[in-house]
C-alpha cells in the first residue's frame, strides 16, 4: 500500500469521527431527550470505524516516514488526542447536557491533531 492510500484512509477517518460528533452532539443539543435515535447505534459503528480508520492510516504512514515511528514524539501526542476523541463519544452519551463543549473540544481536538501531521516537521524537527 502507498503512502497517499493510508492519507487518504487517515483523513477519510477524521471525516467520519467529525461527522459522527456533529450528528450526535446536535441531536443532543436537540431532541434527545424527547425520544430515541434509531441510528445512534449506527453512528457507534461509524465512530468505531472512522477511529480504526485512522489508527491504520496514521500507523500506515508513519511507516514509511521513519524506520522508529513510536520515537517520533509528535506520534503519541497524536495518538493521545485519538484516545480522548475516543472516549469524549462515550462522555456525550453520558452527559449531553455538556453537548456543546463536547463538540467544540473534538472539532480543537481534530484541528490540533490535523496541525501536527501537517506541521510536525517544523514544530518538531522530526
Ligand atoms: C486524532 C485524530 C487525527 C487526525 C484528525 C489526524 C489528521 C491528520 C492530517 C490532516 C494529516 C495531514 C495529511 C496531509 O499531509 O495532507 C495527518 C498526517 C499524519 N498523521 Fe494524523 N491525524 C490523527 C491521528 C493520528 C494518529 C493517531 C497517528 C499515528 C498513529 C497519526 C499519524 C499521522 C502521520 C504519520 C501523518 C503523516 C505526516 C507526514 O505526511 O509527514 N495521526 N494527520
Amino acid at each position: 500500500m502507498d503512502f497517499a492510500f493510508y492519507k487518504l484512509l487517515h483523513i477519510f477517518g477524521a471525516f467520519l469521527v467529525l461527522g459522527v460528533y456533529a450528528a450526535l452532539g446536535i441531536w443532543a443539543m436537540n431532541e434527545r431527550s424527547s425520544g430515541e435515535n434509531k441510528y445512534e447505534k449506527m453512528s457507534m459503528i461509524a465512530h468505531g470505524i472512522g477511529l480504526l480508520v485512522i489508527l491504520i492510516g496514521g500507523f500506515g504512514m508513519a511507516s514509511k516516514i521513519s524506520d522508529d515511528m513510536m520515537g517520533l514524539g509528535w506520534i503519541h501526542i497524536k495518538l493521545t488526542l485519538w484516545l480522548a476523541l475516543g472516549g469524549g463519544i462515550t462522555l456525550l452519551r453520558k452527559k449531553p447536557e455538556y453537548a456543546s463543549w463536547i463538540l467544540l473540544s473534538a472539532l480543537g481536538l481534530i484541528i490540533l491533531a490535523s496541525s501536527i501531521g501537517i506541521n510536525h516537521y517544523s514544530w518538531f524537527k522530526e
